[in-house]
């Protein structure tokens, strides 16, 4: 890992054997003061947390289970975008090292074949609205194989090496996220979002499909068309009227 502390935006590495979260770890580092740039990586979570309370399954040694704790001085209204952001460099990253057909799902799991192998989980802190600090968590399935998943995930879950039929080394695909992000990162904070967004379309798998969303206000159908400024879904509704959807607990096929 030595490659990545000379890389001008990583500051620290801290890797962990086994941890509750990586989550937890950076955003205890964050209230200490940590700077911008700090990563914390764990070989394995023995409580690895998704979105919306899911568990995340973080086996020893078979995955890349870490948090990067950022400080951008933005209203906190605008981190759904740092999000979009995470997601289209990893992205990025991992087609780089795959021959894999890699998509990203609204807002920002990677499939590959309608299957998982990637989820990513930002979580913030702000003060007066403004973001004090981001801890982005990454968790990719590189190594698993079906028997680290359990039954009622093998038809949605996968990894790499299910994928490839071969193993990758974890460090390549470390390195090879952070030199993404921090050209991302950089283009984000001199030109704003719209680069970004554009990047983030033409990478999604969820857009001009019809979808049925389960939102917090309710189930939505309709045909995605595009990413709003602020990272919500637009979403086009069979009366042709538009809504935006700013997070949902699933989303599928319609009926
Ligand atoms: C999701 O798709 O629901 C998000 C999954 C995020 C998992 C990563 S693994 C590293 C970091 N630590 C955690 O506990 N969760 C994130």
């Amino acid at each position: 890992l030595g490659k990545l502390q000379d890389s001008s935006f990583i500051r620290t590495v801290k890797l962990f054997d086994a941890v509750d979260s990586t989550q937890n770890i950076a955003q205890r580092l964050a209230e200490e003061g940590a700077p911008e740039g700090t990563l914390v990586i764990a070989e394995q979570q023995t409580n690895g947390r998704g979105r919306m309370g899911r568990n995340w399954i973080s086996p020893p040694g078979k995955g890349v289970w870490m948090s990067l704790i950022l400080r951008p001085s933005l209203p906190l209204q605008f981190a759904p975008q740092l999000t979009l952001l995470a997601a289209v460099a990893l992205c990025r990253a991992l087609k780089e090292l795959a021959p894999l057909d890699i998509g990203i799902k609204w807002p920002n799991d990677l499939l590959v074949g309608g299957k998982k192998i990637s989820g990513i989980l930002l979580e913030s802190s702000a003060e007066d609205e403004r973001i004090r600090y981001v801890v982005a968590g990454i968790g990719i399935s590189v190594n698993l194989t079906e028997d680290d998943y359990p039954e009622a995930l093998r038809d949605t879950a996968t990894s790499l090496r299910i994928e490839l039929g071969n193993e990758l080394d974890r460090t390549e695909i470390i390195a090879a996220f952070i030199r993404h992000f921090q050209q991302l990162y950089t283009l984000y904070q001199q030109e704003g979002f719209s680069p970004i967004q554009s990047l983030w379309e033409a990478l999604s798998v969820t857009l001009n499909k019809p979808v049925k969303l389960l939102t917090p206000a309710g189930q939505v159908e309709g045909t995605p068309i595009g990413l709003s400024e602020s990272g919500a879904l637009i979403v086009r509704k069979p009366d042709g009227a538009q809504t935006l959807v700013f997070s949902a607990e699933s989303s599928g096929p319609p009926d």
